[in-house]
């Protein structure tokens, strides 16, 4: 399926989409190795293309710091690959039937295969990293980003699984949670980009500080399209953080608003701890309770704040000011977005 590209009036942008979306496709072609079992899924999760917005941050932070973004690719591509290992692990976790408008892995093959697959896909994610014209001594540095990176990632999934059964979770350990799953993943693309291209570690800093901020507006984003998105544009099955209880913003609010209505209060720790349900049901009646609280808007506003936070570590870099804005039309397309 051909990757939809974005921003044509703006050609950096485009040129680099192009190469990310060729060099993923010349990865597949050769991923043709036995047993078939192994490779199949990865040739089909990274067919269904995604945003691969990844890698096209690593390459826009290249860019930003003058420098030479085909040096960048193969460390982009393998953000890219280690972004796909993580939905297909994710989706397991999350018990999720639907990624990218398809079934996911673990649910069109079993789950063996897709813990199998998304290992694969990991060591790939390095492999691609390691075969990079990166010199040596920055491709160490961009490792070890990557690698804090990834461990956090882990920490962070770990804790959205606490989360679920928790019964008292407050935003500020929510939005910790999802820095951790979410945004340092955005803010660590952005770092090695920028790490490659020649930053001092100053800006290195500051350009990870944008990335954790609009990955934590992401995040809200994600979960706020989780309820109100067209099921078939997300291309994620819709409701499934209020199926799985998930502590997302939308229901710690709704939580906390409630302390002074006790009948809302109940009702929707009636839903929460429901030993059995009608999905559609539950789905209706907590969407209903967001209503009643309006946590939708101010989950929004809390997304702006973020999003305002982040482009202000941008605006500290002593960089061009048009290549700048190059980065803030992507991460404002990611933002008001409905996929
Ligand atoms: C999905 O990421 C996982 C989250 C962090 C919310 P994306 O929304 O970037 O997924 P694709 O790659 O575009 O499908
Ligand atoms: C995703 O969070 C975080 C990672 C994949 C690491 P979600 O579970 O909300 O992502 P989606 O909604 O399934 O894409
Ligand atoms: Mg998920
Ligand atoms: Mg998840
Ligand atoms: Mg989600």
């Amino acid at each position: 399926m051909p990757i939809p590209v974005i921003f044509s009036e703006v050609n950096s942008i485009q040129q680099y989409q192009v190469q990310i979306n060729n060099g993923i496709e010349k990865f597949c072609s050769e991923l043709n190795g036995r047993p078939v079992e192994l490779y199949e899924p990865l040739r089909y999760t990274l067919s269904l293309g995604g945003k691969r917005m990844r890698p096209l941050l690593t390459m826009l932070a290249c860019d930003l710091f003058d420098g030479d973004a085909a040096i960048a690719l193969n460390p982009a591509l393998g953000i890219e690959l280690f972004h796909n290992f993580s939905l297909i692990h994710d989706d397991i976790l999350d018990d999720a039937p639907l990624r990218r408008n398809k079934p996911t892995i673990h649910q069109k093959w079993n789950r063996n295969i897709a813990i199998l697959s998304g290992d694969a896909l990991l060591v790939k994610a390095y492999e691609l990293i390691c075969n990079s014209s990166v010199p040596s001594e920055r491709k160490i540095e961009i490792l070890k980003v990557f690698n804090q990176v990834a461990l956090l990632v882990c920490e962070g999934q770990q804790l959205d699984m606490n989360y679920e059964k928790a019964s008292v979770i407050i935003i500020s350990q929510y939005i910790k949670m999802i820095e951790l799953k979410t945004a340092v993943l955005l803010a660590g693309s952005l770092k090695i980009g920028a790490l490659i291209g020649g930053a001092k570690e100053e800006d290195a800093k500051n350009i990870y500080e944008f990335g954790k901020n609009i990955g934590i507006a992401f995040q809200l984003q994600d979960d706020i399209l989780d309820v109100y998105a067209n099921e078939e544009k997300f291309g994620k099955q819709k409701g499934g953080d209020i199926i799985a209880n998930k502590k997302t913003f939308l229901l710690l609010k709704a939580l906390e608003l409630s302390g002074h209505n006790a009948y809302k209060k109940e009702e929707l720790q009636q839903w929460i701890y429901a030993p059995q349900f009608d999905a559609k049901h539950k789905i209706e009646a907590v969407t209903a309770i967001y209503e009643f609280f309006n946590v939708k808007k101010i989950a929004e506003d809390e997304m702006m704040n973020y999003y305002k936070k982040g482009l202000s570590f941008l605006n500290q870099l002593p960089v061009n000011a048009q290549k700048k804005e190059n980065l803030i039309s992507l991460v404002e397309s990611l933002i008001v977005r409905e996929v």
